[in-house]
């Protein structure tokens, strides 16, 4: 391993990461819970010319790309030379909080006006991205700017429809991108880039635990998705004798304790949760026809998860016969298990020694965009503590002091990457 370069401590300002942070938090959908800005929707239009206006007020030249991801940059001494990305989300879930994703974003903000107050100029470009609509969706697919720019947002994904039996295509286009343009938005495989570092929240409460400011991400866990349709037979629910009849809603309730009991299981780090439980007919009087059952299992050990997978679809299976209940399971796989880069990890890992930050090595249960630009170059992700844990809620909270402790080591392992020729 190198030796670092000799550079100082690193002074982040809290004060600067809490005021842009608190500016965007301003922006949200006003009758949702908590920070609400989906994806394609008003408030989150609205956000992102908030970004982009700060990228350009921290210095960058900002530019938007076919896929809708927002890119802020830097230029460096060498445009030629292969390009350092940072970056994250500032869209949110239903209900959500102010850090998850954000904290990638701004605090790559503070990264930037460090180098410029320090007079420092990277050999490289550095772009700073806010890839549009990391999180997952009514078309079941998270990450879709990153995704595009990796090249794997598909033709066929564009006509995924939703609930309303929208198609993702038709999204795009009413928001305002084309596309034919979002499909064409891999410039990232055409233009080298040298390795990609994001700072995010923890979003689970080990670093809390331990009383370690900086996590230094090992893998993101691979997601398996299920929608499962059960079908019984609707009846009357005041006339149909209880050994008559064929309730599906019976058969999901079944199938969600078989998926909790999959997760409580598991060996590894693994989870298995049921999001939703839709039924038709959907009256009162009706007995459920018709179940919908939403799930997703996660985990970073992929024989785990295909396991999980077979022995959910099983066991489902065995229990609604009891019911006489049929059910068809549309499994799409989110994302694989992705490894963090080894070089960029004891990067990170000096970087949080040289700034005398304790640091611990960590699993990310939560998929992020880094996902997606492992498939480019060498990835590799920092985190600090989530208060108690919680995220994707508006209880979501993290220190701005641990916020800027992330940016010291994000800005003190971007000088290193740096000055590295080639990252593994
Ligand atoms: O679902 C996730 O893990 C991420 O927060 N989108
Ligand atoms: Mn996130
Ligand atoms: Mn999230």
């Amino acid at each position: 391993m190198r030796q670092p370069a000799s550079n100082p401590a690193v002074e982040p300002v809290p004060e600067r990461i809490q005021r842009d942070v608190l500016n965007l938090s301003q922006i949200r959908h006003p009758d949702e819970p908590g920070w609400t800005r989906e994806v394609f929707t008003d408030p989150y239009r609205e956000s992102r010319e908030w970004v982009s206006a700060t990228m350009r007020a921290a210095g960058l030249e900002v530019h938007l790309d076919g896929a809708g991801n927002i890119i802020g940059i830097l230029h460096g001494r060498e445009p030629s030379a292969p390009a350092i990305v940072t970056g994250s989300h500032t869209d949110t879930v239903i209900g959500g909080g102010r850090f998850d994703g954000i904290v990638g974003v701004l605090g790559a903000l503070e990264l930037v006006r460090q180098l410029g107050e320090r007079g420092e100029q990277l050999e490289r470009d550095l772009l700073v991205v806010d890839f549009l609509g990391e999180e997952s969706n009514d078309f079941g697919l998270s990450c879709l700017g990153s995704r595009a720019l990796a090249g794997e947002l598909t033709p066929a994904d564009l006509d995924r429809r939703n609930g309303a039996g929208v198609s993702l295509g038709e999204r795009y286009r009413a928001y305002g991108l084309d596309p034919s343009g979002v499909i064409a938005a891999d410039w990232a495989r055409r233009r080298p880039l040298h390795g990609y570092v994001e700072l995010h929240v923890e979003q689970g409460r080990v670093l809390e635990r331990h009383g370690t400011p900086i996590g230094v991400v090992t893998a993101i866990a691979g997601i398996e998705r299920l929608l499962a349709t059960f079908e019984g037979r609707a009846d009357h629910a005041g006339t149909t004798p209880m050994d008559e009849r064929r309730n599906a809603m019976v058969a999901a309730a079944e199938g969600v304790l078989v998926i909790e009991r999959q997760g409580c299981g598991a060996p590894v780090h693994a989870v298995a949760t049921t999001t939703r439980l839709a039924s038709q007919p959907d009256s009162a009087n009706v007995v459920p026809g018709t179940v919908k059952l939403r799930a997703e299992v996660r985990s970073i050990d992929e024989e785990w998860l295909s396991a999980a997978r077979r022995s959910i679809a099983d066991e489902i299976l065995q229990k609604a016969r009891e019911h006489d209940v049929e059910v068809e399971f549309d499994w799409t796989s989110d994302n694989a298990v992705v490894r963090t880069s080894t070089e960029i990890h004891d990067v990170l890992a000096l970087a949080a020694d040289r700034q005398g930050l304790a640091w611990k090595a960590v699993p990310s249960g939560a998929t992020h965009d880094a996902v997606y630009l492992a498939k480019l170059c060498p990835m590799g992700m920092v985190f600090v503590p989530s208060r108690d844990g919680r995220s994707h809620c508006p209880e979501e909270w993290t220190e701005f002091e641990d916020v800027a402790a992330g940016v010291s080591v994000l800005t003190s392992a971007v000088l290193e990457l740096d000055r590295i020729d080639n990252l593994l």
